[in-house]
């Protein structure tokens, strides 16, 4: 039998650091899930059904307390018996909701600050008279209720840590989950650990089990069809259905044209090898067609999205599939808007481009709970070839979304080329092991060169390097000028439509990685 998982629940009250909490929490093995702020206690017992639920963090966020629409906290969540760790704006909710008070600080503290420790107990133990914290605030909390009490201060903040006297319940002012906090990790386990009493015991091998577990229990004895594109997330996907269900599965790989150079040969090759129905569908001209004159990109995704589960219903009839399984991972169901408050951020081809009167009985997504990272770590156990479990991620739509404007046969055929130098160049160098993604953009601009003796008006290739642990953020990459000139002096070289060549600085957020 397959124990549940002790779980830590964040409550998103919009914080840009969410994620950050939650992952910190899963690198100590104990799994993490980010849920809307307004939970209710009836859909924490849901989540008892299948989780044990030992703590919950109140994330920070960008409203003040005393803001008309401000998130808040019922008292009931207080009151479950569940520890609770209020962050920043969660600190200041707990106090405000319990009495204390709350006011507008004269000044906003930013950045490192000091925070003297009068009492090291709790989420505190073991830690010294004066910690290096990181602060980002305007409100601040000056006393508490009486069943609360103080543990640390800083200069601006007599309150900058409490709990309550009886029950498990702290408040920090400061971002522990950030790496300016010099024991932030420190802490994070002393709450997952000491107050929320978790074992570790989210592994990866614990994870495989229960979802190589799950597949059959949802599908019984029906056949499966998946998506599979050869990246990382629905190969691992496929691997793990593979071991559910066997040859009831059908992994269907659908060419649509938007492959980098050489994919789709690489992906029939690895996968027609082993031991699995394979399909490999040739629908180049099919969305070519569907995406002349469109140049909206959320209309791009939704198009291919749409043409993809055609082209899956159209197999699924062939080999009487009723199941649908994806490599979903949780920053696509995040950032696709499906746990709120988070924005609608893109529109993720394989999540919300289903389109409503899909054929299939259901859709099963195995990794739909699991960090880009962590899917690397199950694709290693499953010993799926390196070059596919060291591959980078790769967007469902593919190059259509790296061609600004209308995409054409001809505009494929540049930004590919384009792709396979700046690959070949980044790969020659150690380089590879620093960057989370590495590409090439066509944009929709021409400018004016030269080339030869003559005037050219070519397209600008735009070049994007960026650094990144998840993807929910990124920075790009300072990547040595000796090879931007080499990829930049190949590509306007070798691709007599290009006439120019830039590089992308910009991090995520404000950008996404992608441009579309
Ligand atoms: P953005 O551009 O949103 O990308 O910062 C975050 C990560 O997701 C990848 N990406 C996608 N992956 N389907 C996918 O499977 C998609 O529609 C999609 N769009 C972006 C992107 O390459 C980056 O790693």
């Amino acid at each position: 039998m397959i124990m549940p998982t002790d779980t830590i629940l964040i409550l998103d009250f919009g914080s840009q650091y969410s994620h950050l909490i939650a992952r910190r929490i899963r690198e100590n093995l104990v799994y993490s899930e980010i849920v809307p702020y307004d939970i209710s206690p009836e859909e924490i017992g849901e989540w008892q059904a299948e989780f044990l639920i030992k703590g919950l963090i109140l994330s920070g966020g960008p409203n003040s307390v005393f803001d008309s629409d401000a998130p808040k906290i019922s008292s009931e969540m207080l009151g479950l018996n569940i520890p609770v760790l209020g962050l920043c704006y969660g600190h200041q909710l707990v106090a405000y909701v319990t009495g204390g008070s709350v006011k507008p600080a004269k000044k906003r503290e930013f950045g490192q600050a000091y925070a003297t420790i009068k009492k090291p107990v709790g989420v505190l133990k073991g830690l010294k008279g004066r910690e290096k914290v990181w602060m980002s605030h305007s409100d601040t909390v000056f006393s508490l209720s009486t069943e609360y009490e103080a543990l640390a201060s800083t200069e601006n903040c007599p309150v900058a840590a409490f709990r309550h006297k009886e029950r498990a319940i702290y408040g920090l002012q400061w971002h522990p989950e950030v790496v300016h906090t010099e024991n932030g990790d420190k802490m994070l386990r002393n709450f997952v650990f000491e107050v929320c009493k978790s074992e570790p015991n989210w592994t990866m091998d614990d994870f495989l089990l229960k979802a190589k577990a799950e597949i059959p229990e949802v599908v019984g004895s029906g056949k499966v069809i998946v998506a599979l594109s050869g990246g990382i997330d629905s190969s691992t996907a496929t691997a793990i259905a593979s071991e559910a269900v066997g040859k009831r599965l059908t992994a269907v790989f659908v060419d649509h044209g938007f492959m980098r150079e050489e994919e789709p040969e690489f992906v029939e090759a690895t996968f027609q090898r082993l031991d699995m129905n394979f399909i490999a569908v040739d629908a180049r001209k099919r969305f070519l067609r569907r995406l002349k004159g469109v140049i909206n990109p959320e209309q791009k995704r939704m198009i291919i999205g749409e043409e993809f589960i055609r082209v899956f219903e159209g197999e699924a009839r062939k080999v009487g599939a009723e199941y649908l399984l994806q490599g979903t991972i949780y920053p696509d169901r995040v950032e696709s808007g499906l746990s709120k408050p988070s924005e609608k951020i893109k529109t993720h081809h394989n999540v919300a481009g289903l389109p409503a009167d899909m054929e299939f009985k259901a859709v099963v997504e195995p990794l739909r709970d699991l960090y880009k990272d962590e899917v690397r770590k199950v694709a290693q156990k499953l010993d799926l070839p390196m070059k596919i479990a060291e591959r980078q991620p790769f967007p469902g739509p593919g190059l259509a979304v790296r061609i600004v404007g209308e995409v054409t046969a001809r505009k494929l055929d540049i930004v590919k080329k384009a792709d396979k130098i700046v690959t070949d160049e980044i790969e020659k160098t150690s380089l590879k092991n620093r960057l989370w993604q590495y590409f090439a953009i066509l944009t929709d601009t021409r400018s004016t060169g030269v080339k030869g003796d003559s005037r050219a008006y070519g397209y600008i290739i735009v070049i994007r390097c960026v650094e990144s642990q998840e993807a929910m953020t990124a920075s790009f990459s300072r990547i040595p000028y000796q090879i931007l000139e080499k990829i930049s002096s190949r590509i306007t070289n070798e691709i007599p439509e290009v006439t120019r060549v830039v590089y992308d600085i910009t991090h995520k957020p404000p950008a996404t990685i992608e441009w579309e």
